[in-house]
């Protein structure tokens, strides 16, 4: 459980709250790079309880400002994009992308320019990387170092990110994310399917199996490393090395010759979360068979993934004759079922009145760690878990079964597969 003003302090990140202020002093994914053509459509992205346009210009970099226009405040989305500036359509304000007025048409002629250049507009820093835009929003002159995690590094055709819009609060999902003890329950439909479900499968066969690993935690310098340990009774343990890289990412573990999985859950608002499943091969393209496995039957829409997802008023279009074979009643997708639960608690849940378990010990963990930070952030220290670009290039989740005998935390495979990455 945790005490309602806890739970506040985590969950509450718009504009002036310690938590809001906190995650804006991280990069964080936007929108997809392909959804911003030159000359096209402004994006409208919310994050963290404010508005935004992002567009690119002709020459192809993408601005990112505030909605409002900074004239009078009508919405930039509904702005005209033409040559390497965004024209509102109100007065014809024209904003480029490093965020100048370059044009105030309504203005007379002789003091147009001298008025244009005194304007000031609220512009992020952005950056393009895995197929994503990914901005700026804090108050540091210097933004801190870009994640150069592995996906952020290959070419495009080794990457497949995917946004999801859901209705709940960017703390469930990162609770959903790291809670390895409902795979082998909520996802036993698909881990048991016949039908290859892109995660794992081979392996998940074993969380099925025993659906109570024993747990355990690795603090580390970006966040945490979780290992879902389960004893195959022959001397063996499967681990599941999962990485949490706080704020926002959790990496899944995977069989080696499997692609790699990444997530990343960033808050729109306080009751709005926008879901990245990013599916990267660092060794060669991804097969479209591949990407299909992690999305199927999700919308098709890869700005919002979600958009069939349902909601509380049809349940979410639970199938309950597919219970017979199907544990959940959500055959649909995993990426769905995880979401359908977060949305079941409702949009921004109360924990004060939970009965954690011991399968629940890494909740408790992360929560502990999201608190001290934000503490710590409010009373004047740096916010933690920014790391070099070596250390976001070295991290990885894997799934392997190791000797009973061998640490889990010394795993060489684990030591073998970072030293590699960095490489
Ligand atoms: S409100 Fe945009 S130019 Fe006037
Ligand atoms: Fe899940």
């Amino acid at each position: 459980m945790l005490k309602h003003e806890d739970n506040e302090l985590i969950t509450r990140v718009g504009p002036g709250t310690p938590m809001g202020k906190m995650l804006r002093e991280y990069w964080m994914p936007a929108c997809r790079s392909a959804s911003l053509v030159a000359d096209g459509a402004p994006q409208r992205v919310r994050l963290v309880g404010e508005n935004f346009v992002a567009y690119r210009v002709t020459d192809g970099s993408v601005g990112f400002i505030y909605e409002a226009c900074p004239h009078r405040g009508a919405s930039m989305a509904l702005a005209r994009n033409e040559h390497n500036g965004l024209r509102c359509i109100f007065h014809g304000w024209k904003i480029d992308a490093c965020g100048k007025v370059v044009d105030c048409p309504a203005e007379p002629a002789d003091t147009r320019e001298a008025f244009a250049t005194r304007q000031k507009v609220a512009h992020f820093p952005v950056r393009e990387a895995g197929g994503m835009v990914w901005v700026y929003l804090g108050k540091q002159k210097e933004p801190p170092a870009f994640p150069e995690f592995e996906f952020n590094n290959l070419p495009d055709s080794h990457v497949c990110a995917q946004r999801g819009l859901v209705h709940y609060n960017w703390v469930q999902g990162l609770e959903a994310h790291i809670d390895a003890s409902h795979v082998g329950i909520l996802h036993s439909g698909f881990v048991n399917a016949k039908k290859p479900v892109g995660i794992a499968q081979k392996d998940l066969k074993l969380t099925t199996a025993n659906a109570a690993p024993r747990t355990e935690m690795q603090v580390t310098n970006y966040g945490l490393r979780e290992g879902a340990l389960r004893d195959l009774g022959d001397g063996n343990t499967y681990a599941r090395i999962r990485e949490v890289v706080l704020p926002f990412f959790t990496f899944i573990p995977h069989a080696p010759d499997e692609p790699c999985s990444g997530r990343a859950t960033v808050p729109i608002d306080d009751e709005w979360d926008a879901e990245w499943y990013i599916l990267y091969d660092t060794k060669k393209p991804l097969t479209p068979e591949a990407i299909d496995l992690l999305f199927q039957g999700t919308s098709g829409d890869p700005d919002n993934f979600a958009s069939n997802l349902g909601g509380p008023e049809n349940l979410w279009y639970q199938d309950r004759a597919s219970m017979i074979s199907h544990f959940s009643g959500f055959p649909r997708s995993v990426p769905f079922e995880d979401f359908i639960i977060q949305e079941s608690m409702g949009p921004r849940v109360d924990r004060s009145g939970e009965q954690l378990g011991r399968a629940d010990v890494i909740l408790v963990q992360v929560r502990r760690q999201l608190l001290d930070a934000v503490r710590n952030f409010e009373a004047g220290q740096p916010a933690p878990w920014n790391l070099t670009a070596e250390e976001y290039r070295s991290i990885r989740a894997i799934a392997t079964t190791i000797p009973t005998s061998e640490p889990w935390t010394e795993l060489n495979a684990i030591k073998a597969m970072h030293k590699q990455a960095a490489e």
